[in-house]
């Protein structure tokens, strides 16, 4: 799996956000050790605070699926590349801190980096 078919992962599966409250979509797609991929769409509620961003929703569904070793995450939305928000850094950083991340948009530009870049000086127990 190569930067550019994660990165068109993420895009697809942008198209499946629910964000009809800021109607901006977000898509994530993480590439684990094993090769098994998994998409994440920001899922959002009427209820303020009860919203999940993509990244979050990719990591939880590879955990619940028993995946534990991961090496990249493309994100994909629209603007010149999408930043992961504070939250998803820390939450990456738990399981991940040296992952890759691929800050992409729709149209295919992107910028590379990863979660310990992303948050220097983290947090941890
Ligand atoms: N969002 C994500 O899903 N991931 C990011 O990296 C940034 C923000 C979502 C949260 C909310 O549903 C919408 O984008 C606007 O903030």
């Amino acid at each position: 799996m190569d930067d550019r078919e994660l990165l068109t992962l993420a895009n697809e599966a942008r198209g499946r956000a629910y964000a009809p409250y800021s109607k901006f979509p977000v898509g994530a797609a993480l590439l684990c050790r094993d090769g098994a991929v998994f998409t994440g769409v920001n899922v959002e509620n009427a209820v303020n605070g009860l919203s999940l961003c993509a990244e979050r929703v990719a990591l939880f569904k590879a955990i619940s699926e028993g995946h534990r070793d991961f090496v990249k995450i493309a994100v994909t939305c629209r603007g010149t590349h999408c930043r992961p928000c504070g939250a998803c850094r820390q939450v990456l950083h738990e399981h991940a801190p040296d992952l890759e991340v691929l800050m992409g948009n729709p149209d295919g530009a992107f910028v590379r980096t990863t979660v310990r870049d992303l948050l220097p000086d983290a947090f941890s127990l």
